[in-house]
């Protein structure tokens, strides 16, 4: 995404610092030994995710590089919220899969699921619109996604077309989960001022004590995108048989306890009147659209974890602010090549 290798050497150089050792015990060493790194992927909450692989299995994974000192200066324990969140999200095929996790004295590396189709933001940015079937078929799986976040008690806070993926097989993987909160069941409500300005609920942005229909409403703000070209001037969603314009509406409600998702079953609202969400669940639904394989061997040349003996000169993090990051490391590779 417009970084020449040498920039992304330069950064990693920079950043990643391999004087260190894990700094809780996991199975990970391994992993941490292997790994090469390609490219820049994109920049999520709190960090940046290159392209890495294991090249005992070929396997490709989505490195989310997180600096422990940003985490500390922003008095941040999110991090591990998200690192909850992906030992959660095994039960869903609509999220990013966390495949490891590692540490090293500087920074936190978050290994994901590679999903290779690219994101929604560029989806739509190439196509303009979606025809309504289209987008009722990602807004289905989305709700299959949102939801199981919501029974896990997770409010993901940051749903957006960049946080969508769409996996080689033409379904969709809700990721980063940087800002999201977990712990928040029943009438429980969260705070915060977090997420993306143009797809924060209202009462994130007054400030308020907020719960999941904060969710809702960007998926409402995505849904309403998908279906109207940003190019066009002054567009409306012009089609009311299929139900679009009232399933937006519902869902762009100002007031949280009337917004649908919050209030009543948002499966049974006739934008998915024809919707089997059983088949859906079982991405059993043909996808509309196939993305072209990539090839990520194509990328310039990988270096690895360690070549990069740039020790950072600073001060080392104290044993006391490590703490805060004790557990963070998991793996749930299953098969080693
Ligand atoms: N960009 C951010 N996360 C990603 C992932 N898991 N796969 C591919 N690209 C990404």
């Amino acid at each position: 995404m417009g970084f020449s290798i040498e920039r992304v050497y330069f950064w990693v150089l920079r950043q990643l610092s391999s004087d260190v050792q894990p700094t809780d015990s996991g199975s990970t060493d391994d992993i941490r030994r292997r790994l090469l790194f390609h490219n820049v992927l994109g920049r999520g909450s709190f960090g940046t995710v290159l392209l890495a692989e294991d090249p005992s299995t070929c396997k490709h994974f989505a490195a989310k590089i997180i600096s422990k000192r940003a985490l500390l200066a922003a008095g941040d324990e999110l991090v591990m919220v998200e690192r909850r969140v992906f030992q959660l999200a095994s039960g869903s095929p609509f999220l990013v899969q966390g495949q490891f996790a590692f540490q090293t004295k500087l920074f936190l590396i978050l290994g994901l699921e590679y999903v290779s189709g690219g994101d929604l933001y560029n989806y739509l940015l190439m196509k303009g619109q979606l025809d309504i079937p289209t987008a009722r078929f990602y807004a289905a799986e989305l709700v299959c996604g949102i939801q199981f976040l919501h029974t896990k008690g997770i409010i993901h806070r940051d749903l957006k077309p960049e946080n969508i993926l769409i996996a080689e097989t033409g379904h969709i993987k809700i990721t980063d989960f940087g800002l999201s909160i977990d712990n928040i069941h029943g009438e429980q409500t969260a705070t915060g001022y977090f997420g993306t300005v143009g797809y924060m609920a209202p009462e994130v942005r007054r400030r308020e004590e907020y719960n999941a229909g904060v969710d809702w409403f960007s998926f409402g703000v995505i849904l309403q995108e998908m279906v109207t070209d940003e190019c066009a001037y002054h567009q409306t969603i012009d089609d009311i048989s299929s139900g679009i314009k009232n399933i937006v509406k519902q869902l762009l409600q100002k007031d949280p306890a009337r917004r649908l998702g919050v209030n009543g079953d948002i499966r049974k609202h006739k934008f998915f009147r024809h919707i089997d969400w059983v088949q859906v669940e079982a991405l059993k639904v043909t996808p509309p659209y196939t993305p072209e394989p990539s090839n990520p061997n194509h990328r310039p040349r990988p270096f690895h974890v360690d070549k990069l003996e740039a020790a950072e000169v600073r001060a080392p993090i104290s044993a006391q602010d490590q703490a805060m990051f004790e557990g963070f490391s998991f793996d749930n590779l299953e098969t080693r090549g």
